[in-house]
């Protein structure tokens, strides 16, 4: 498995880059090209892509479309820096993404454009949360992952990533998210009783499917609860999109699902459509009081971003892709159920769309390192997810081919078989 690794093959990474890198500990080989779901490595070894770069690429490496509007742009020597100042690229994002995804939805947001990432799409919606109802504290969920700057991370549960900043990571109070105990009523209670000792919070942060925190699908009953206890008791409703939108879940906005509409959506990951680094906050109008400058970012404004948006969101709408998901999700869901549950009882899975996850803690948790490594040696790509690093991810660029889809799941067998030691 580490063959390369210990012929010294990767020593300019492990002599100069920082210790603090993971994913390659996961996949030693050294990645070269990438077309739709196959990764290749300078050896020419084909891999097929479960990870989708965390969700960066839902709509496959190199899309052709979306890279030929990008290349287009770039050969005309038009602008690629533009902090956020008036462009034609950012015009055109804004104008097709309202035409083809906000207005069909019935959504009146304003756009935020900010810093690049996810986790600083969550701090700006965090401060204008905060800003526009005056109280300090946020309401979020066990199981959570909202990024890794520190205000995000104060709504992350994950115990090794709080550890890392070394501060007090403040102004949350946890709830349990959907099917730990009763949450709803647990929110109630919180909110209602005035010897609750719940500081009232600004907002309430959550996702509609926990992806970092093990495929967590909440039901459309929890979800459509959290937005009535959020009406009632003058709370904003934040939705984190950055993982769960695009269509990963069969709709463009994961919340769809529920009927409901959030106060606040944050989202990054594929918004730039072909990889490019970009982040938005949506936000109904009248939360809009940032004072210009009170939450920036210098790469905000980068234009190949808004150029490969565009043609993503023409793209997800002209090639059905939310129905495509659905059917995808329906092959996974059928393929896990009915070839890999019957591998062990112990096993569970859960997911939507093309989210999915088998989870290995009754058994045990370790294992899903092994099916990593495994599946790795046969040429798939997976993730772990969840308590413990517990849960088997399998996360495919949307666009993945059916059989490529289908020979990805079948490497996934293999691996959960030979980590079970069958
Ligand atoms: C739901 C969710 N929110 C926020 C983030 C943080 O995004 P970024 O790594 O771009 O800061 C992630 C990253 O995986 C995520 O899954």
């Amino acid at each position: 498995m580490y063959d390369k690794e210990e012929q010294g093959m990767f020593d300019v990474f492990e002599t100069k880059e920082s210790g603090v890198r993971s994913y390659c500990r996961k996949y030693p080989t050294l990645f070269d090209r990438a077309v739709n779901a196959e990764l290749f490595d300078t050896e020419g070894k084909r891999y097929i892509d479960f990870l989708a770069s965390a969700g960066v690429i839902c709509y496959g490496h190199n899309n052709p479309t979306i890279k030929a509007a990008v290349m287009e742009y770039l050969a005309e020597d038009r602008i690629v820096s533009g902090l956020d100042m008036f462009t034609t690229a950012k015009e055109e994002f804004i104008k097709t993404f309202n035409k083809l995804i906000l207005e069909p939805r019935g959504l009146d947001y304003r756009i935020m454009c900010c810093g690049p990432t996810g986790t600083n799409a969550n701090e700006a919606a965090l401060k204008i949360a905060r800003l526009n109802k005056k109280r300090t504290n946020i309401l979020a969920f066990s199981g959570a992952f909202h990024g890794m700057t520190l205000g995000a991370l104060s709504a992350t549960t994950d115990q090794a990533s709080r550890e890392g900043g070394y501060v007090p990571l403040n102004n949350v109070t946890f709830a349990p998210y959907d099917g730990t105990f009763d949450s709803l009523a647990y929110l109630e209670w919180l909110l209602t009783d005035d010897h609750s000792g719940l500081d009232k919070p600004a907002a309430i942060i959550l996702e509609t499917v926990q992806a970092e925190g093990g495929i967590n699908v909440a039901s459309v009953e929890w979800l459509q609860g959290v937005r009535r206890l959020c009406d009632e008791h003058d709370i904003i409703m934040i939705v984190d999109e950055v993982q769960t939108g695009y269509g990963r879940t069969g709709t463009y906005f994961s919340f769809e699902r529920a009927g409901i509409v959030p106060d606040i959506v944050t989202i990054a990951k594929s918004i730039g459509g072909f990889g490019a680094p970009m982040a938005l906050v949506f936000m109904k109008p009248e939360l809009d009081i940032f004072k210009p400058a009170q939450h920036n970012g210098t790469f905000r404004g980068f234009q190949p971003g808004f150029v490969g948006g565009t043609a993503a969101v023409k793209f997800y709408c002209e090639s059905n892709l939310g129905e495509e998901v659905k059917r995808k999700g329906a092959i996974v869901d059928e393929f896990i159920r009915t070839e890999i549950m019957p591998l062990d009882d112990r096993l569970t899975y859960r997911g939507i769309g093309l989210l999915w996850g088998i989870d290995f803690n009754a058994i045990d948790p370790a294992l899903v390192k092994a099916a990593i490594h495994a599946a790795f040696d046969n040429g798939l790509i997976c993730e772990a997810a969840g308590r413990h690093d517990g849960v088997f991810k399998f996360m495919p660029p949307l666009t993945i081919e059916e059989d490529v889809l289908r020979e990805g799941l079948q490497i996934a067998k293999l691996a959960v078989k030979e980590a079970l030691g069958q």
